[in-house]
């Protein structure tokens, strides 16, 4: 476990919050707030470091790292995916696009979806990608069809339920029973899928996949999924006399957002896994598999932060005397829905000056119209804090940028890669000419 909030190339000079040796005020001076800074050496690292930790656990049964890039992509990120040879998730049509742009080859390339469409599903078996993960009946005589048309023979995952509690918030758990990803395995709806799939010679039925959920720490709901695929598997071995070759384990590994939260590094989680899986194997005759894993949020979250500026503090009297200060951003509910959906925390501190003011009671919220645009509910934070004070929330870099809305019309912020002292633009910041470029109709 890691326990900083901060990616590994912040630190903080005389109170001036410092990326990669550039202070906070040049940042916002340069590419101006809100932005989201993004520290490229840790997401690299990240990166590698599942991917590494993969193959050290698995050795020849590793199979691959799919990045998640539902938690954070554009062309530059998937580039980078790309050159580190690992893979890439996607679940639309327009991730595709962007994975492709960033140069990932198709082989690495799995597309998720528990509704994709007809085109999705055309573009991803022509262009060959590495495998579709299937969620759906209706899904598996698409494929075929596509398969068929683009005379090809398609790999996929079949993606289970394995009804599996996950200790998280309901909207990001994914493997109990009543939601609508996967085939639940209680059901018996897992197994009619594989005999739909069997009899299609277009079909490759190359594993099982699930996703248990997000923000998830402790190792247990990954053991008993692990354990409760591998018996599916073995019940497929049993009736079809070979056995399949890949298991999916998804994402989920946690990421610190408050001070006194840790982040799953890979050590903690793959060793355990390696252990389960192979107990499993052992109990049920089974070769081990290749196993993947998808991890999104683990590897981009801790690599940014955000930085506002702040425009307007107001002290409100409350029913029960006490005062609340709301310190207002130039940002909100737009570049971080996950407040509002969630009830995330999150925390956040001055970025360019110390203050040795006490801390009062207060709330951080954005400039939109609404009562629910919070970025942190309740945060103790210095009564000093001004118009002009530039303020970093940490690990912003999964389902921030990429759940950013265009509500009130502001437009989206831009992202910042910086590495090695240097810093770049690699997402722009929208401009309301791009707002405005949709209205085709004047009248
Ligand atoms: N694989 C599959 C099939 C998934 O559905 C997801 C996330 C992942 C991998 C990556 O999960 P991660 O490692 O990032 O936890 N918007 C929510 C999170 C939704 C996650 C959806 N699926 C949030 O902001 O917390």
């Amino acid at each position: 476990m890691s326990n900083s909030m901060w990616s590994k190339n912040v630190s903080f000079v005389d109170g001036q919050l410092t990326l990669s040796g550039i202070p906070a005020r040049a940042l916002a001076q340069e590419f101006g707030t809100p932005t989201f800074f993004l520290d490229e050496e840790a997401f690299r690292s990240r990166a590698l470091a599942w991917k590494e930790g993969l193959i050290a656990e698995f050795g020849s049964s590793a199979g691959h790292v799919f990045y998640a890039s539902k938690s954070f992509t554009c062309t530059a990120v998937a580039h980078w995916i790309a050159e580190m040879g690992i893979g890439i998730d996607v679940c639309t049509g327009g991730e595709l696009a962007v994975a492709l742009a960033g140069g990932v080859d198709p082989s690495l390339i799995q597309l998720h979806g528990n509704n994709k469409s007809l085109s999705e599903i055309d573009r991803a078996v022509s262009l060959g990608v590495n495998a579709l993960v299937v969620d759906s009946l209706f899904e598996i005589d698409r494929i075929a069809e596509a398969a068929r048309k683009h005379g090809k023979c398609q790999a996929i995952l079949l993606r289970l339920t394995p009804g599996i509690e996950a200790h998280t918030h309901e909207s990001i758990s994914t493997a109990h029973e009543d939601v609508k990803f996967g085939f639940s395995i209680a059901s018996g709806a897992a197994w009619d899928a594989v005999e739909k799939v069997s009899g299609i010679a277009e079909i490759e039925l190359r594993g099982v996949h699930c996703h248990i959920g997000s923000q998830i720490f402790g190792t247990e709901a990954f053991e008993i999924a692990a354990d409760r695929l591998l018996q599916f598997m073995a019940k497929y071995r049993d009736a079809y006399k070979s056995e399949l070759p890949e298991l999916d384990l998804g994402g989920g590994y946690g990421i610190a957002y408050l001070p006194s939260e840790v982040t799953v590094e890979p050590s903690d989680v793959l060793p355990t896994m390696g252990k389960a899986v192979r107990a499993a194997c052992e109990k049920y005759s089974l070769a081990i598999p290749a196993i993947s894993i998808e991890p999104g949020r683990n590897i981009v979250g801790p690599t940014m932060f955000t930085l506002y500026e702040v425009g307007t503090v107001k002290d409100v009297v409350l029913e029960d005397g006490s005062t609340r200060k709301y310190i207002s951003v130039d940002g909100g509910m737009s570049d971080n829905a996950r407040t509002a959906l969630y009830d995330a925390e999150y925390f956040a501190c001055i970025a360019d000056r110390t203050s040795s003011a006490p801390v009062v009671q207060s709330r951080i919220v954005g400039k939109h119209c609404e009562t629910g645009d919070i970025v942190i509910r309740d945060i103790q934070f210095a009564s000093d804090v001004a118009p002009g004070d530039l303020l970093a929330t940490p690990a912003t870099g999964a389902y921030g940028r990429s759940m950013a809305s265009n509500y009130n019309h502001v437009p989206r912020p831009p992202v910042v890669a910086v590495i090695n002292g240097k810093a770049r633009v690699i997402v722009r910041r929208e401009s309301e000419a791009d707002l405005l470029a949709l209205d085709v109709a004047k009248m």
